[in-house]
């Protein structure tokens, strides 16, 4: 995602150390870990970091035909935030959590060429809705 924009990618400590509402746009993303973000992530979110005005949520999951339900959380705390969340997307990431060990897992080999290249577009897509909105105002 950084790649196909120029965009800066974080992990969430150096974000802490960076004023983020000099940007215009956010992507807040991780694994789901049972059923949310990453609790950092989640916490960051919540600790009242300066945050853009705008967000875009994404994850990789076993499961992520359920992005709905596992983006639920990071979702709620971003709208408290009054932060407009301007796409979500979800990838597979092999899961081998709990009984699915025992089979060698679901989702094995993803993300895949083929996801990052959706990863790729997606990204592309949030930063152009972006310069679209700007040249409009
Ligand atoms: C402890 C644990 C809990 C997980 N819980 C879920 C879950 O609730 N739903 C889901 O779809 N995937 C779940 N997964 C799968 C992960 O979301 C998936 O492997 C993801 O790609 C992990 O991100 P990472 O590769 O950045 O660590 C879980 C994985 C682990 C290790």
């Amino acid at each position: 995602m950084g790649q196909a924009t120029g965009a800066c990618v974080l992990t969430v400590d150096e974000a802490k150390k960076v004023d983020l509402a000099d940007y215009a746009l956010v992507g807040l993303g991780s694994g789901i870990f049972f059923s949310s973000h990453h609790p950092a992530l989640l916490r960051f979110a919540r600790d009242g970091n300066s945050l853009p005005r705008k967000a875009f949520l994404f994850s990789t999951a076993g499961l992520p035909f359920l992005h709905g339900i596992w983006h639920r959380a990071l979702r709620k705390i971003v709208e408290k935030n009054q932060m407009t969340i301007v796409g979500e997307a979800c990838y597979p990431g092999w899961d081998t959590v709990g009984p699915l060990r025992w089979f060698g897992g679901i989702q094995r080999g993803h993300p895949n060429a083929n996801d990052i290249e959706h990863a790729r577009q997606f990204a592309c897509r949030m930063a152009a809705s972006l310069h679209a909105q700007s040249n409009t105002q």
